[in-house]
């Protein structure tokens, strides 16, 4: 297989990790590009559930390589506790296969104080954030403050930069938040076994795919999140704080932008959402209730109800637009089976005008009106379908229409969290 990028399509969890496993054999490394412990990516091996937080979901392919890139932000007890589950799954973590980028930025104890003090402190207004110190973890990159991976071979360098930054933590910490202040002893003794654990695993990320693409190798790059919780071009400001779009594969690992070939576009037969912010075609009626209890819609980082709606073609035109989709991956078809009337999103009307494409004043989409199509829906239980042709006419016609609307062709038709409930075409 070209090298290829795995994009979430809409608001996260639209079924990367299954996919991700699913290609990985295709490919001879895996790079994730973005995002933190926020994502939760579910693989089912044989009945086995892995929920992978920040390994790229191939490590349970023995022969591929997976990369940590810069543009992902790393807790490092997160990352070694999902180490050892994995260790003791008999799944191998050792350098030679799992490596680190030296520019990888690190969550630190102050980032997660900060994450959830703010949270609680917004009262209703909350961006429902999964309070893992993400957002603040980014703003000290942005800030120049930040402590990367490259410091835990300089433990005595690390001390001084993470002083630093506890003045002004600390600041907001005690007298904004009324918390207890972090003292630097406290932080170094956290971060000094995760310092010296890791050290070994440090890589030149975009040497390593340089590389490997030389030598003739494939690559898949690992996206985590959605394109509509991108920090530019999601709902701002109800997003995450990293970029989710195609750009982020080459930002995120140190690469040319030239070698990423297709861009696969993970997209559920519905749309979902966890957190606050806009939903133009969210449900709260029992069809919503319907997709989350058959879809199984809780999140698999902080086990919250996910929203769920019908789907929305106007976030999967602007996502197309946004990262030149060559491919959608089309997952949870099954979840739709036993619905009379499915209906598409097709465009919004806003202020007397109708549009294809989301509207970009702020908050806007929170006014818009969804226009609907209905299609027919089906009874038949399609999970056992692994052809085109055995699916029922109406689930044809379901994914027929997604395509025209979108102009991009739907080349993996999921029907069930295996590695095998997948109808493959031509990717
Ligand atoms: P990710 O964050 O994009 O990797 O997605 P998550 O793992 O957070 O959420 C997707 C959920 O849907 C997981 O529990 C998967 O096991 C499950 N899943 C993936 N594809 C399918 C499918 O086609 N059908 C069903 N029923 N479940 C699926
Ligand atoms: P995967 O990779 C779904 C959402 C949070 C919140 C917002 C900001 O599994 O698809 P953050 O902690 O990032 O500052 O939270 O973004 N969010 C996700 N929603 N799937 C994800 O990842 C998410 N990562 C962040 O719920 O609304
Ligand atoms: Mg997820």
């Amino acid at each position: 297989m070209s090298n290829v990028v795995i994009i979430g399509a809409q608001w996260g969890d639209e079924g990367k990790g299954k996919i991700v496993d699913l290609l990985a054999p295709e490919v001879n490394v895996v790079a994730r590009y973005n995002g933190g412990n926020n994502a939760g990516h579910t693989v089912i091996v044989n009945g086995q559930k892995y929920i992978l937080h920040l390994i790229p979901s191939a490590i349970l392919h023995n022969d591929t390589l997976c990369l940590i890139g810069n543009g992902v932000v790393m807790d490092g007890a997160v990352m070694a506790a999902e180490m050892d589950a994995l260790a003791s799954k008999g799944v191998d973590v050792s350098p030679a296969r799992l490596k680190i980028s030296y520019k990888t930025h690190i969550i630190m104890p102050y980032h997660k104080a900060l994450d959830q003090a703010r949270e609680k402190s917004r009262g209703g207004n909350k961006i429902g954030t999964t309070g893992r110190g993400i957002g603040p973890c980014y703003e000290d990159k942005a800030a120049r403050i930040g402590i990367r991976a490259a410091d835990f071979l300089q433990p005595e360098l690390m001390r001084a930069k993470i002083e630093r930054a506890l003045v002004e933590k600390n600041a907001l910490l005690t007298g904004l938040f009324g918390l207890k202040a972090i003292s630097v002893d406290e932080v170094m003794a956290e971060m000094l076994p995760v310092a010296e654990r890791f050290a070994p695993y440090l890589a030149d990320v975009g040497g390593e795919i340089t590389a490997a693409l030389q030598a003739g190798r494939s690559i898949m790059f690992e996206g985590a999140q959605g394109v509509h919780l991108d920090i530019d071009h999601g709902t701002y400001p109800y997003v995450t704080s990293s970029n989710a779009i195609t750009g982020a594969a080459a930002v995120g690992t140190g690469i040319s932008p030239a070698c990423l070939d297709r861009v696969v576009g993970i997209a559920k037969a519905y749309t979902t959402r966890v957190g606050g912010g806009p939903f133009p075609t969210e449900l709260l009626d029992e069809n919503g209730e319907y997709l989350r209890q058959t879809g199984a819609e809780y999140g698999a980082t902080t086990g919250r109800p996910r929203r769920c709606g019908w789907l929305d073609v106007v976030l999967l035109r602007e996502t197309a637009r946004l990262c030149g989709l060559t491919d959608i991956a089309l997952t949870k078809l099954d979840v739709l089976s036993g619905l009379k009337e499915l209906k598409i999103c097709t465009a919004y009307t806003f202020k007397g005008r109708t549009l294809q494409f989301p509207p970009q004043e702020e908050d806007a989409l929170a006014q818009v009106v969804p226009l609907y199509e209905t299609l027919p829906g089906w009874d038949a239980d399609i999970s056992h379908a692994r052809r085109w042709e055995e699916l029922p006419p109406q689930a044809q016609g379901y994914i027929n229409r997604i395509e025209e609307l979108t102009g991009v062709r739907a080349t993996l038709i999921s029907v069930g969290p295996d590695r095998d409930a997948t109808i493959r075409r031509d990717l």
